[in-house]
């Protein structure tokens, strides 16, 4: 499933993830609290939207930073934003990673992207194919518990395509996805060969309750995101 919200509003999505609270107070500080020492690293990112996360690596000292998107727009804002100091090329992830070599990241991402991907087969066998041996991938996605109250067949085990009105970009927007079950996300990873090392729900941070206590409440005693860590 390829979104087209994402082309839409791609400024509106750069301006609004800058310093909103799902992702620049609770997605990315989880997210990045996996991920070890970045310094001198080859980091690959998957659905790297505006460069949120490139900005993050250039600064922690990567050695090289490779960021795909299926949105040209997306990529487009990246190469202005960071020029020569990204490599950055639109690709559908669903059909993995045809232009990358074996065995070359230490380090990939994929923050808040597999949620769009009907499979995950190919895209996690190709991670496993591209990472060193001892190379890791850190990624997020909507917690299965929380997207379970989209379902419309009401069976948990079931992948559905589901839709749901976000405001992320400052206008409500339907936004098209697939909630799937939990196990559905493990074995894509386990059975491409990857170890998984940690797992996390987020932790609500105290920036968040300053910002809106309403919000950090809801994050406190609700699923929202899983993060989850894994291992060639
Ligand atoms: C929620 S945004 C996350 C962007 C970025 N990772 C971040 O954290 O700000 C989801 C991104 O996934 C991209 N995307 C959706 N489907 C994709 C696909 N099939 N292949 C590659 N990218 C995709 C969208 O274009 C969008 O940039």
């Amino acid at each position: 499933m390829k979104s087209d919200m994402y082309s839409k509003f791609a400024q509106q999505y750069d301006e609004a993830v800058k310093g909103n609270i799902y992702n620049a107070l609770f997605e990315r500080p989880n997210l990045q609290a996996m991920l070890g020492d970045i310094e001198g690293k080859n980091v690959l990112d998957l659905g790297c939207g505006s460069g949120v996360y490139a900005d993050y690596f250039l600064n922690e000292g990567a050695m090289s930073v490779t960021c795909l998107d299926f949105s040209a727009e997306m990529v487009n804002i990246v190469k202005n934003k960071f020029d020569q100091r990204v490599l950055a090329y639109v690709q559908d992830l669903s059909e993995g990673l045809p232009k990358e070599v074996d065995g070359q990241y230490d380090v990939i991402v994929c923050p808040l992207v597999i949620h769009y991907l009907k499979d995950l087969t190919t895209l996690f066998n190709d991670v496993h194919r591209v990472l060193k041996p001892g190379g890791y991938m850190a990624f997020s996605t909507h917690h299965p518990f929380a997207d379970f109250e989209c379902s419309t067949s009401g069976n948990y085990f079931d992948t559905e395509l589901v839709q749901e009105e976000w405001n992320t970009v400052g206008t409500p927007v339907q936004v098209t996805f697939y909630r799937r079950p939990l196990v559905e996300i493990t074995n894509a990873v386990t059975n491409a060969g990857l170890s998984i090392t940690q797992i996390s729900e987020g932790q609500a941070s105290e920036a968040i309750k300053q910002a809106c206590q309403q919000t950090y409440e809801r994050l406190s005693k609700n699923p929202n995101f899983i993060f989850i860590k894994c291992q060639k």
